[in-house]
């Protein structure tokens, strides 16, 4: 065979390969998968069960399972709230959950944080029921928290409703921590004591505005 004639083979050969590899074919085929163990590789996800016990990683925990930490001083907000969302449950609330955090002005300050951000536009600054929600719509103002209505609610009510929500309250369980609703209910309750310390509602101790 002459040169000429074997570069002129090479050159078709070349061509009909490129036709075959560059075919207009789906454009959104990815082509031959040569390995496609390495396009899709069969990786394991977590929190799956695969009912398979040879093919597992980390599993659901059952049902009931507690957060370990070794945190003692938050380890009880790793506990489930046993009330559930009922009458019932809102009024036994009252009568048997209190709060884990004391009243001091540190707290009460940190709740101020927490009100400013999450309540105070229906609430109003000083939790009258005032706030810009209620203000500059048709909805119903909340109670003030020190009217008639809610100046005795007792804190475990305050937690149940914020967990659970009520009326057009709606639930702020997946916003705030237990902790951060038990920090925020100080200072409702600094609130509702007409912006009082509770502990000491002698002397005027108030937290600066
Ligand atoms: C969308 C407006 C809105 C927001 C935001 C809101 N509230 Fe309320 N809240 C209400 C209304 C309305 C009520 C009256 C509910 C009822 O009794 O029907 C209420 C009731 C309450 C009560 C009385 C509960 C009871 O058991 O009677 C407390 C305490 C309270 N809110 C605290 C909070 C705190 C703390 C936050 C922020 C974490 C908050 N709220 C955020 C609208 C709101």
């Amino acid at each position: 065979m002459k040169l000429s004639k074997l570069y002129r083979n090479i050159g078709l050969a070349s061509l009909a390969l490129m036709g075959i590899s560059c075919g207009e074919g789906d454009p959104n085929s990815p082509g031959i998968e040569y390995m496609p163990d390495m396009y899709r590789s069969p990786s394991i996800e977590v929190y799956v069960d695969y009912e398979n016990p040879s093919v597992s990683s980390v599993r659901v925990p059952v049902a009931g399972t507690i957060v370990f930490t070794s945190d003692e001083a938050n380890e009880m907000y790793n506990y489930p709230y046993p009330y559930a969302d009922s009458f019932e449950d809102y009024e036994r609330a009252g009568l048997e959950v209190t709060s884990p955090i004391p009243m001091t002005e540190e707290t009460v300050e940190e709740g101020k944080v927490i009100y400013g951000n999450f309540c105070l536009h229906c609430h109003g600054k000083s939790g009258q029921g005032d706030g810009g929600v209620p203000s500059n719509s048709e909805y119903p103002p909340p109670p003030a928290y020190d009217g008639n209505n809610l100046k005795n609610l007792p804190e475990g009510k305050m937690f149940h409703t914020i967990t659970y929500g009520k009326g057009m309250m709606g639930s702020h369980a997946s916003q705030l921590s237990k902790k951060d609703r038990w920090t925020v209910i100080q200072y409702v309750k600094y609130l509702q004591n007409g912006g009082k310390m509770v502990a000491d509602v002698s002397n005027e101790a108030s937290v600066e505005e």
